[in-house]
């Protein structure tokens, strides 16, 4: 990294530059257009593959996906914050219930389809947002929409892709929501709500908790910086507003929700809520659905996961609005068990970026199918045939356990 170069320059990835119409400097210096397509990394060692792979387990991609990324690109998706506490309780969280199998039942098939805000899915899992994938896959974010909605199912945009709205709307045919990070802007913020509007996004996922940059060592290292620094594929467009996508409101309250609401004129989600209170909040405020997350560990260190606060959050919203569940989530017993405790659905952050990176949109078609397959095993060994009946009675906690050991 230190090569003198501008590190925005050595971060803007051949695919993106390509994408966003401005030649990489890299790309220019070093390659042809014709053998970065060939390659299997970009110019400046982002991958850029579009292949079959074959999945044992999502837990292998992490390791797999380590030998072919760029350091700054690993050290990026697979960090935390701080101690990283956080990062691994979100799995460690998951076995503090077991799974109570009921084997003779008669059931000799299962139906892993569900609904979610009127949207049929193939399985109740999803495409968490992720911004800057132009530091995964060349295509930054176009593998994962493609793999993603060729499985059937949700992929939800990240507001600071290194590709628009209008962009990766267009890539894939299949359900998209928008998520949001407010900007301090409320001309962009009215600008980008619209235009998710115009481009068929079903709903609005305001995140909350990046009100402040977090302390991601393993970036830190590296690179001198908790994020890369790509380029935005979101600008203002309307005549006299100014921002980024990454200048974002440090402010936010409950009243945001109502003007990202009457801005859109679609349902808005609420995504890093962990507390029932903040669950009921959110209800008060009008959000047609709540995500528990405490973005894979990544803002603040020491917070629980959701899979330990799911119970209670469940109890506040008796099913009145989805509840969407991420972190740590890996197998089809955790699909299960979130599911059990009042779950609608989950959403896959890292390892969907790591079968990108192995495979572009094929690789993360697999790790659907394979994880959507686990989870259909896992419903006939429980003895359950559809996502509906998968009640409370299906987990208890692990003995021990009081579900904060
Ligand atoms: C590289 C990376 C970038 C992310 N970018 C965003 C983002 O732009 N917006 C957002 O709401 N969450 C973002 N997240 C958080 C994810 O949406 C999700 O909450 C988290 O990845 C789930 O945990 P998991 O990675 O263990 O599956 C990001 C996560 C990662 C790993």
């Amino acid at each position: 990294m230190a090569t003198g170069l501008n590190r925005r320059n050595l971060l803007l990835t051949a695919g993106v530059a390509a994408a966003i119409g401005e030649p990489g400097p890299l790309l220019a210096q070093n390659a042809t257009a014709e053998s970065i397509a060939k390659a299997p990394t970009d110019a400046s060692g982002v991958p850029n593959s579009e292949k079959k792979i074959n999945i044992v387990t999502l837990r292998d991609l992490e390791v797999d996906a380590q030998k072919v990324m760029a350091p700054f690109g690993f050290a990026y998706v697979s960090g935390g914050a701080g101690d990283e506490w956080t990062m691994r309780e979100n799995q460690a969280a998951f076995n503090r219930w077991v799974i109570n199998a009921d084997f003779m039942n008669g059931t000799g098939s299962a139906d892993t389809t569900t609904t979610l805000l009127g949207t049929k899915l193939s399985y109740p899992v999803i495409a968490a947002p992720i911004g800057n994938q132009g530091s995964v896959h060349a295509q930054a974010d176009l593998p994962n929409v493609k793999g993603t909605n060729a499985a059937g199912t949700l992929y939800c945009v990240s507001s600071v892709s290194q590709l628009s709205v209008e962009e990766i709307a267009s890539a894939a045919e299949g359900p998209k929501w928008f998520q949001l990070y407010i900007p301090r802007d409320p001309g962009f913020a009215r600008e980008m709500l619209q235009r998710a509007k115009a481009a068929g996004y079903k709903a609005i996922v305001v995140t909350a908790d990046v009100n402040v940059t977090s302390n991601r060592e393993r970036s830190m290292r590296l690179h001198g910086a908790a994020l890369p620094n790509l380029k935005m594929g979101n600008a203002p467009k309307t005549p006299g507003v100014t921002g980024s996508a990454m200048d974002m409101k440090g402010n936010m309250d409950w009243k945001d929700i109502e003007f990202c609401r009457k801005e859109s004129g679609l349902p808005v989600v609420i995504k890093s809520i962990l507390s029932p209170t903040n669950a009921q909040q959110a209800l008060n405020a009008g959000c047609s659905g709540i995500w528990l997350s405490n973005h894979g560990g990544r803002q603040l260190d020491n917070m629980a996961a959701p899979m330990t606060t799911l119970p209670a959050v469940a109890s506040v919203v008796k099913g009145k609005v989805p509840i969407i569940i991420d972190g740590g989530i890996y197998r089809g017993q955790d699909v299960f068990r979130a599911i059990a405790l009042g779950a609608t659905a989950v959403a896959l952050g890292r390892p969907l970026l790591y079968a990108s990176a192995l495979g572009g949109a094929q690789g993360v078609q697999a790790a659907h199918t394979h994880l959507k397959n686990e989870l259909t095993m896992v419903m006939r060994l429980a003895g359950t045939s559809a996502i509906k009946n998968i009640t409370r009675d299906f987990v208890a906690r692990a003995e021990g356990s009081n579900g904060h050991v």
